[in-house]
């Protein structure tokens, strides 16, 4: 089985299925109203559909599964995450934050549209999350509905992506100058969190009390960084055109990273490492983790 392999394989094949049901599921929550509001959800549906590897959903998902969890039901909340995830690219690339012109192979939302555009999708994205969880479709609990929110709201704001973010802004300031623990702290807020909420939503929907759920946070921890520095690995040595979206601009934009701090081979090492630490912590789990499994391999080894 090719497990790092985007377009082959099982994991593969896995993440073609999960990337047709989240765009059927945004599709659904997204219709273009008929009057001046139509601009915002058609940028909102331009970044949405159609673009990204879907890893957060694949995660809750395949998380869910385990537990036995409805697939409906797991992929309507992957949805909701991956519309954090999408907003945090919009704003992302806006040209007060990173600056870039081209995500998922096609031109920048605030390119195509305007900033104000893509500043009101990304807000309305961030809205359209939690209104997905809310939905009764994504659990007839109100229970698990409501730990879901709170999870993904704790894991996108301060003390996470958002909080992260700053740090992210911060680091190109003068006289700021990260050593290894702050730059491991920035990466687990940034990245890490949306990652880590996807599988602990996951096991929320598989009704997995919070003592059982040691073993997959520790997992999520060592993943959500290895995600990061294979992200950073990837603006150095990837190919723009795999990657849809502009190389070699951290060094540039003075982004300090595992790569800045330690160079591609550590870095490289270090994620590997992460993610034999990572598949390590599934040792309670037979071929049901598999996924997960072939997943944390895939988030190092990928080329895009
Ligand atoms: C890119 O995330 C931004 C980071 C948090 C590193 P992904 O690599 O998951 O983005 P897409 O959606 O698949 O393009
Ligand atoms: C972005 O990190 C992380 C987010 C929370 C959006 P990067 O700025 O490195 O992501 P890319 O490289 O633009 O996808
Ligand atoms: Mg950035
Ligand atoms: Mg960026
Ligand atoms: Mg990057």
């Amino acid at each position: 089985m090719s497990v790092v392999g985007l377009d082959s394989g099982v994991l593969g094949e896995a993440l073609k299925s999960v990337q047709r049901e989240v765009d059927s599921v945004f599709d659904a929550f997204m219709p273009v109203p008929s009057d001046t509001r139509a601009r915002l959800v058609e940028a909102m549906r331009y970044a949405a559909i159609g673009g990204g590897k879907r890893v957060r959903p694949l995660l809750l998902v395949s998380t869910a599964e385990m537990y036995g969890v409805d697939r409906d039901a797991a992929v309507q909340a992957g949805t909701a995450i991956e519309a954090i995830h999408v907003y945090s690219l919009i704003h992302d690339d806006l040209p007060c934050m990173d600056d870039d012109d081209l995500r998922h192979g096609k031109a920048t939302v605030h390119k195509v549209y305007d900033d104000a555009t893509a500043v009101l999708a990304g807000d309305a994205l961030h809205a359209l999350a939690f209104d997905i969880l809310a939905d009764s479709g994504t659990s007839s609990d109100p229970f698990v509905r409501s730990e879901l929110i709170g999870t993904l709201g704790s894991a996108s704001g301060m003390n996470g992506m958002a909080g992260g973010q700053m740090m992210d802004i911060v680091a190109d300031e003068e006289g700021v100058d990260y050593d290894l623990h702050t730059i491991t702290r920035l990466q687990q807020l940034k990245t890490g969190a949306l990652l880590a909420a996807s599988v602990e939503m996951g096991a929320i929907l598989g009704k997995v009390p919070p003592e059982g759920r040691a073993h997959l946070r520790a997992y999520s921890r060592d993943i959500g960084l290895a995600f990061q520095i294979a992200d950073d690995l990837l603006d150095v040595e990837g190919d723009q055109e795999k990657a849809g979206k502009a190389l070699r601009k951290d060094d540039e934009q003075g982004k300090q990273t595992f790569v800045t701090l330690m160079g591609v081979d550590k870095a490289r090492e270090q994620a590997r490492a992460l993610v034999d630490q990572a598949v390590a912590h599934l040792g309670s789990h037979g071929s049901e983790a598999d996924t997960l499994r072939a997943l944390a391999r895939f988030i190092v080894e990928r080329d895009r």
